[in-house]
């Protein structure tokens, strides 16, 4: 286990208001109900710390989470559902940027993306975003709990060629469920902060 403490500090959508440090974080971004709370929860050991739902495009705001006292998890908006109404739906571009470019210390972004699924459009649209940035950028998919062992690999794949990537290339399996590879995800925290 990586994680010891875990607290939620604030929900922000001004770059003014991001909590004032230079803290080590990672973003967590996907669309709606992929399960991006659920990772944070996963890793955190904690049920009800990001908060979680069936309904889809409950987070509209940047909320941040501090891990261990000495890196932050930022959980994103989730996109590509339609049914928000327009008055409350986010600008989603608009609170990606402003992160982006911001000086905030972000040692890394988790695309969360579902096993069982190609990626979608706006997948593919963020993946290409994401790209343009000087920033590392880590695919997960995730619930690999709803697939057999013997597809893990079929859809990892099928994944990495949806995103252009090269069938060498690291995905990183997961589930929030049964924390399956757990390990390899905090690894990557621990070398990165
Ligand atoms: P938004 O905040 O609306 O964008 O959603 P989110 O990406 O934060 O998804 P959330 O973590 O709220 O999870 C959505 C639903 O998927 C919940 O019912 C979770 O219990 C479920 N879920 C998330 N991860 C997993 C997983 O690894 N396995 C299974 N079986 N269910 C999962
Ligand atoms: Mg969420």
């Amino acid at each position: 286990m990586l994680i010891n403490t875990s607290e939620y500090l604030k929900s922000v959508v001004k770059v003014v208001d991001y909590p004032n440090t230079n803290m080590p974080q990672f973003l967590l971004m996907g669309r709606s109900n992929v399960g991006k709370s659920s990772f944070i929860n996963a890793l955190a050991n904690r049920k009800k710390l990001a908060y979680t739902s069936s309904k889809p495009g409950k987070t509209q705001t940047l909320n941040f989470y501090l891990m261990n006292n000495n890196f932050m998890f930022v959980d994103a908006p989730g996109y590509g559902y339609a049914k928000t109404a327009k008055e409350t739906r986010v600008d989603f571009g608009g609170l990606l940027e402003n992160y982006l470019n911001s000086d905030v210390n972000c040692k890394g972004v988790f695309l969360i993306i579902d096993i069982r699924h190609e990626p979608s459009e706006d997948d593919l649209l963020v993946f290409e975003f994401l790209k343009q940035y000087n920033i590392n950028l880590y695919i997960v998919a995730t619930k690999v709990d709803k697939i057999g062992k013997s597809f893990i690999q079929r859809q990892t794949n099928l994944i990495k060629k949806c995103f252009g990537m090269d069938l060498s290339d690291k995905i990183y399996v997961f589930s929030a469920e049964t924390k399956f590879k757990i390990e390899e995800i905090e690894n990557l925290i621990k070398q990165s902060i």
